[in-house]
């Protein structure tokens, strides 16, 4: 049948379907959250998921055939530096010093609209090549970085929540902005981008002791300016940040308080790490809504310190995944959640496959409040979706052909595979990434 211009696009993907449908705690590997449709078609109309089929969909249908191997939600990112990718893996030293050393000086280079086109085009064809079709991101405090990043990803139909970085003090000369000069662009940048094609904003101050309180005050501003806005920041990641916050803000009850005194705590924002919070910190989370982005790779990287998951669990604070590139080594979502998971052994608790994994699709959708949108197979959501093989290599293909039961085998998947394993990337239907022929398992 040939098909006219004007009719929707009808795909369907076959393979084995999995989504966790709600957030299994920490509980057991059993779990009634858990979706898996071993060798179905997953029908898409128009870039949207309609629904499912044991049977293959009749002709007018343009087909895929992925039996046997793995089909989920598009991973999502809460929390990582798109010119970072510039200086990962920058070796031996913990935040401060890392900052000044590897992470400021490679932000810099931004300011090039060039290097700022190329670098946001990269950053973003090498998270689609990690199958995270999602993501919220650190520019750097370059408008045109902002403007370059927006741009790549509406070019890729892709999900971004972003903005331009904020620092008024403790910042070198090149990366310094001012309070007003930021809120001149900040507006125009909301304008600009907030709300166009799958495009939202994030007033980025980059932590507490590069802003001072007015451009913390300036922040809330736009954000009750601008409904639907994002606010993201990092918390409590490292001791000596803690302690020099404690010393810059004499009169805030601990690090989180600070953003909570300046009115940046929202049901919209993402604060990364959040290693360093005491109960009160942990209830406060809960109360606004506001979730750690959980970044296990670059804590360990660089040394900053265990996320107490169990205690935000208990607390009722959302906790999402991320990567933290460059202070995370890697753009793979699981590698990140193979690292939260040895994070969480060395405190004697179990992270299942499930927890994880809901923790990187539809749990970061839900804190995110765009559940309508991503992270799930459901109907109606977007195609955002990722093609795997179960098993890259000898070893892990041994091990997938061993696993007992589903868990199982999907835990071997986390914590043996990372972007090696990835077939497909597809953002709204559209297929973003394809691994080479060549290269199979
Ligand atoms: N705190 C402030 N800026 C940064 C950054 O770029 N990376 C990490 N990991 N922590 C930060
Ligand atoms: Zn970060």
């Amino acid at each position: 049948m040939s098909r006219t211009a004007a009719s929707p696009t009808r795909l369907a993907l076959r393979g084995d379907l999995l989504e966790v449908t709600a957030d299994p705690g920490f509980g057991g590997v059993a779990s009634s959250k858990v979706r898996f449709d071993a060798d179905h078609w997953l029908l898409i109309e128009d870039g949207r998921i309609v629904g499912r089929s044991a049977t293959a969909p009749d002709a007018s249908w343009e087909r895929h055939d992925h039996a046997g191997r793995l089909i989920t939600p598009g991973f999502i990112d809460t929390h990582v530096h798109g010119p970072q990718i510039d200086m990962i893996a920058s070796y031996g030293a913990e935040l401060l010093e890392w900052l000044n050393t590897y992470t400021f000086p490679a932000e810099r280079r931004h300011a090039d609209p060039e290097v700022a086109a190329v670098g946001a085009a990269t950053f973003l064809d090498a998270l689609l090549a990690h199958g995270t079709t999602a993501a919220v991101v650190f520019p750097t405090v370059h408008k045109v970085s902002v403007d370059a990043l927006f741009e790549a990803a509406s070019q890729r139909g892709m999900r971004v929540i972003s903005g331009k970085v904020l620092m008024d003090r403790h910042a070198p000369d090149f990366l310094r902005d001012d309070v007003d000069g930021a809120e001149r662009d900040c507006t125009e940048l909301i304008h600009r981008w907030h709300g166009r094609a799958r495009l939202a904003y994030a007033v980025t101050p980059r932590f507490a002791p590069t802003s001072t309180p007015a451009q913390l005050d300036m922040s809330a501003r736009l954000l009750q300016a601008h409904p639907g806005t994002y606010l993201q920041s990092h918390v409590a990641e490292n001791r000596d940040e803690v302690q020099w916050v404690a010393e810059l803000f004499p009169r805030s009850r601990s690090y989180l308080d600070v953003y909570r005194s300046h009115g940046l705590l929202t049901e919209r924002t993402v604060l990364a790490h959040g290693l360093w919070l005491d109960d009160d910190d942990r209830e406060l989370l809960a109360d606004t809504g506001a979730q750690i982005a959980h970044s296990p790779s670059s804590n360990l990287f660089l040394g900053s310190g265990l996320l107490d998951w169990a205690k935000l669990q208990d607390a009722g604070a959302q906790v999402t995944m991320a990567s933290d590139v460059g202070g995370g080594t890697s753009l793979s979502m699981l590698r990140t959640l193979a690292e939260a998971y040895k994070v969480q052994a060395l405190q004697g608790v179990r992270l299942t496959a499930w927890k994880a994994l809901y923790s990187a699709t539809r749990g970061a959708a839900r804190a995110l409040h765009l559940g309508h949108e991503i992270g799930s197979l459901e109907p109606g959501t977007l195609a955002d979706v990722a093609v795997w093989d179960w098993a890259v290599g000898p070893v892990a293909t041994n091990r997938d052909r061993l696993a007992r039961d589903l868990h199982e085998r999907v835990f071997a998947w986390m914590m043996l595979g990372d972007e090696r394993n990835l077939v497909s990337a597809r953002v709204a239907g559209v297929e973003r990434y394809r691994r080479s022929e060549a290269r199979g398992p």
